[in-house]
């Protein structure tokens, strides 16, 4: 069982707070892109062929696709690697690039979640970041996927913005509550390096939030999402009962997810783990998959301490914690014998229920603080 992520490298412009891999497309690179991906996906396919849970196509803005690429890309997949009955199939998408008519493909290619980028329902945040919507568009985009008939659509959302106070950021909860999605990813603004957003902020036009306002915007919409129905079950995402992200899960819980596309990311579950990449050069990507050779590169093959830190960090991500049986009967050494000096210092943060040990959402908050003890 294996999930499986596509990724597509480009957008129609670059978001002023964006470091992701993705830019606009040149000449024919977006008409010729799901080919480049077939040829990856045969070359994976000639090497194993596990059962696919989960098809992940993330960006960049995978909508930029015509419904026909996305059919095609499918399509290889079916023919190169048994598929799940109930497989979650997602795709990325931005507003701005939504209608009617490539909604409809999409579903009928066999799409079955839609993650839409809709960041903020206030106009005045969305030209600060540079997106390429209006909040009325991304309503409008939402209602349309709906209508069209799309059951499993999630909203992403930044918060932690530029003067972002908590009547601010009620009304945006109230706008999200208004279209009702059944997932909700909710990150706070970070300013990366190169960026648009960087310079602004260097040249004093824009001033970032401070760590307590941060804080407690995000236990407001911790309250507020919960209250409506929402299980707070990752660090950033929230689902309905039924919805939590599959593909996403499958990450934090180490299971094998193979990759196809420049800048995309592998996991390979096999002993203690590896991890690769393909790295994000689109000219080095075609010209390797032209010779027949897999781009893909190791990054990191994992010995057992770094599997069982990993373990422990990457499932403190998630509202079940780490499943501390499991973990004994995975490594063959107790939790508490693996790790007794970090966990001592975890020790009152960490919630207990049965075998599982987990934080709670002020937790959450000192996360990169907390897990650094693993690192
Ligand atoms: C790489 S984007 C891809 C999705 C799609 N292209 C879009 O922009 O809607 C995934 C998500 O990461 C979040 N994100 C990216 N850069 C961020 C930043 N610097 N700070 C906070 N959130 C960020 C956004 O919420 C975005 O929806
Ligand atoms: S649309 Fe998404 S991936 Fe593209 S630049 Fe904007 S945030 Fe980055």
């Amino acid at each position: 069982m294996a999930g499986l992520y596509l990724h597509i490298p480009f957008c129609a412009h670059k978001c002023h707070y964006c470091d992701f891999f993705s830019a606009p497309p040149a000449g024919d690179q977006l008409a010729t892109w799901h080919l480049l991906l077939e040829r990856n996906l045969r070359l994976i396919g000639t090497e194993q062929r596990p059962e696919i849970e989960t098809i992940f196509f993330g960006g960049g803005t995978p909508s930029l696709l015509s419904p026909a690429q996305v059919s095609s890309t499918l399509a290889c997949c079916r023919e190169l690697f048994p598929l799940s009955q109930n497989i979650e199939i997602s795709l990325e998408a931005n507003p701005g690039t939504l209608t009617a008519s490539s909604l409809a493909g999409f579903l009928a290619a066999g799409i079955n979640r839609l993650s839409l980028g809709i960041q903020s329902f206030d106009n005045k945040y969305l030209q600060l970041l540079g997106r390429g919507h209006s909040a009325e568009e991304a309503a409008k985009s939402f209602m349309l996927a709906r209508d069209i008939g799309f059951t499993n659509i999630s909203v992403d959302l930044i918060f932690a913005l530029p003067g972002q106070g908590p009547s601010d950021l009620e009304q945006e909860i109230e706008k999200l509550l208004a279209l009702s999605p059944e997932h909700v990813g909710i990150y706070g603004l970070s300013v990366e390096n190169d960026t648009l957003l960087q310079e602004m902020v260097t040249r004093g036009q824009v001033a970032e939030v401070d760590e307590e306002t941060y804080a407690k915007s995000y236990l407001q919409l911790n309250r507020l999402l919960s209250a409506a129905g929402y299980e707070h079950y990752e660090i950033s995402n929230f689902a309905r009962p039924g919805f939590r992200c599959r593909h996403n899960q499958a990450y934090w819980q180490r299971k094998t997810c193979l990759a196809a596309g420049a800048g995309a990311h592998a996991f390979d579950a096999t002993g203690y783990g590896k991890r690769s990449a393909i790295p994000p050069d689109l000219m080095n990507y075609q010209q390797q998959l032209n010779r027949g050779q897999n781009p893909a590169e190791l990054l990191e093959e994992f010995d057992q301490r770094q599997a069982m830190a990993e373990t422990l960090y990457l499932a403190l991500r998630t509202s079940e914690g780490v499943d501390s049986a499991a973990f004994a009967q995975r490594f063959g050494i107790s939790l508490a014998e693996a790790f007794p000096a970090a966990l001592a210092s975890l020790s009152p943060h960490l919630q207990q229920r049965g075998n599982h040990y987990f934080f709670t959402a002020e937790s959450w908050l000192l996360y990169d603080h907390l897990i650094s003890h693993f690192l």
